[in-house]
């Protein structure tokens, strides 16, 4: 089943200099395409719509501020199975308890900079392509 996610490699990711590594494992996965890339600095308005869902939530503020904190690169991409896909890629929350060959599991260690976040579901994707990419929804 061909789906779209957005994908955000996150301000960890962009200062490290892994953006090609990381946007590299997504575009060697057969059948998936990246159909939109842009780099920019997230407001606070837009960080609290995308993270409304977490508002109260402990890590909320540490969050939106470590989002605000620097550029992030935004990616639409599409392929069959994609946003399961590319959530098995990033591997779980945790970097520390990411395998190894995981984008986390190879690159991270604390929970806030986990280097990138993917959609969690269609619903998720649809919602939040509009936010990122109003003109692609
Ligand atoms: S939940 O309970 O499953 O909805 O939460 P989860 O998907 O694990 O996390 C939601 C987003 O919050 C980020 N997160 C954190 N950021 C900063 N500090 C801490 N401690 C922290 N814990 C969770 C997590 O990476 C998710 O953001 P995205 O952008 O989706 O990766």
């Amino acid at each position: 089943m061909s789906q779209r996610t957005l994908v955000l490699l996150k301000p960890d990711t962009v200062r490290r200099g892994l953006i090609g590594e990381i946007v590299g494992r997504i575009e060697r996965k057969a059948d998936w395409r990246i159909t939109a890339l842009e780099m920019r600095v997230l407001d606070r308005a837009l960080l609290e719509q995308h993270y409304g869902e977490h508002v109260g939530r402990p890590f909320y503020e540490p969050l939106v501020e470590f989002m605000a904190s620097g550029p992030v690169v935004a990616l639409i991409v599409e392929g069959e199975r994609v946003i399961e896909g590319v959530r098995a890629l990033a591997g779980p929350t945790d970097p520390i308890a990411a395998q190894p060959g995981s984008i986390r599991g190879d690159y991270g260690v604390i929970v806030r900079e986990n280097l990138i976040h993917a959609s969690d579901s269609e619903e998720s994707a649809e919602r939040e392509l509009k936010i990122f990419f109003p003109g692609r929804a």
